[in-house]
């Protein structure tokens, strides 16, 4: 069978490395081609990727670049169909939530190629969130429903989808933390970062509601201020982050608060090695907290709302929203020892990607 593997954005491809690696264990059956989208393009949030997850060049390479919503859409749109009328795939996966993943699926709706959703299902509810129109319109148009957690099935039935077409596979993400460790557990940043073990905090932002206006921004850098006081913090900013803290003229807010390390996007061997190390994680990430409840680390998820609430429910994830005073008041906590604990959700096991071609066997044959 032909099949196009999407990915455009940093997340993305840690998801679909494991899944194409997996089809390469059976050549004879699967003649995946992975096609990145060029959505993230810059060396920190694409290359380093391609290389650490062993993905090497991608087959296809659409490279349409930053724009609006729908600037970005309707290139990704335009790019990939040319892709499929060329290469006619039997199917296409496409992975997560960003604009790459819905005009991939929107393209093959429109000419009867079948697709596979991988991570659906999930839903913040919360319409003001670009990912939330992706996953809906998504997953209203796939075939292959592949779900990461026991609710996402609750999510799809209630939008009408039937239940043959949902499979729960387990959390994808987690196969390359789990196939990578080993590298990752070499990976020198501690060192290089000048830090000890359990005695640093780690912080993400990219969320629009937290970084394109000042507001959220200056409350979440005032609790970093307290935190700071406590033990280093340090920051990989992404570039939306980094753009809008130079537009916002923030830099001069950022640049005060105390032990704050702020450094480029982590390459992914290092960042998770960072992670698995951390005191106390600060994210507005959905990766970081699945990574963090796989982890046992406790994690203060800087949102109103999650599209995970598992990581909640049965992880080490707050939700804390970009509240100062909240924020100071769990991370208190944590650093004085009451953080939460939890288990690991069940198939987040490192064995996703088999039962992902499992499941395409006995469904589309393969
Ligand atoms: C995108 C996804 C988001 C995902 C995130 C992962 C959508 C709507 N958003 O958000 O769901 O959580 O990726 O990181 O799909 N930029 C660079 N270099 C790059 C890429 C982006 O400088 O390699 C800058 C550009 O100024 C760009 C901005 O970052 O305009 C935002 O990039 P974009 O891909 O539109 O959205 P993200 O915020 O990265
Ligand atoms: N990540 C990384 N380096 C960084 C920040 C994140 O390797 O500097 C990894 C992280 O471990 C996770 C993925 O990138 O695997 C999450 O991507 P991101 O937070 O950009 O997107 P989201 O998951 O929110 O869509």
């Amino acid at each position: 069978m032909k099949l196009l593997v999407v990915a455009g954005a940093r997340p993305n491809f840690v998801k679909v490395a494991p899944i194409l690696a997996e089809f390469k264990r059976d050549p004879d059956r699967f003649q995946p081609k992975f096609v990145h989208t060029g959505q993230h393009y810059d060396d920190r949030m694409s290359k380093s990727f391609l290389d650490d997850l062993g993905l090497g060049e991608p087959d296809i390479a659409l490279g349409v670049g930053s724009g609006s919503h729908a600037v970005q859409t309707a290139r990704v749109m335009e790019g990939f169909e040319r892709v499929v009328l060329d290469e006619q795939p039997g199917l296409v996966i496409v992975v997560g939530d960003v604009n790459s993943t819905m005009a991939c699926t929107l393209v093959c709706a429109k000419l009867w190629v079948p697709v596979a959703h991988v991570e659906a299902g999930l839903r913040s509810f919360d319409r003001r969130m670009p990912e939330e129109i992706n996953r809906i319109v998504t997953d209203a148009l796939a075939d292959l429903l592949l779900t990461s957690s026991p609710e996402a099935r609750d999510h799809l039935r209630h939008e009408g989808i039937s239940d043959e077409k949902i499979h729960f596979v387990g959390n994808v993400m987690i196969d390359s933390l789990v196939r990578c460790w080993p590298l990752i557990e070499q990976s020198p940043i501690l060192d290089d970062l000048g830090l000890q073990p359990h005695a640093y905090t780690l912080l993400t932002l990219h969320r629009p509601s937290n970084v394109d206006t000042d507001a959220p921004l200056r409350d979440i850098f005032r609790a970093l201020a307290v935190i700071g006081h406590r033990l280093p913090i340090v920051f990989p900013v992404h570039p939306r982050t980094q753009k809008m803290i130079e537009q916002l003229q923030l830099t001069g807010a950022l640049t005060a608060i105390p032990q704050l390390q702020y450094v480029e996007p982590l390459r992914y061997f290092d960042f998770i090695k960072l992670e698995s190390q951390s005191r106390l994680v600060l994210t507005d990430s959905g990766g970081v907290q699945e990574e963090t409840t796989f982890l046992d680390v406790p994690c203060l998820t800087l949102r109103e709302n999650t599209e995970r609430p598992i990581t909640v429910t049965q992880g080490t994830s707050t939700l804390v929203g970009s509240n100062g005073d909240a924020i100071i008041r769990e991370a208190t906590r944590i650093l004085d020892g009451q953080g939460k604990r939890g288990t690991r959700p069940e198939y987040w096991d490192g064995h996703t990607a088999e039962r992902i071609v499992a499941v395409l066997k006995r469904v589309v044959g393969g």
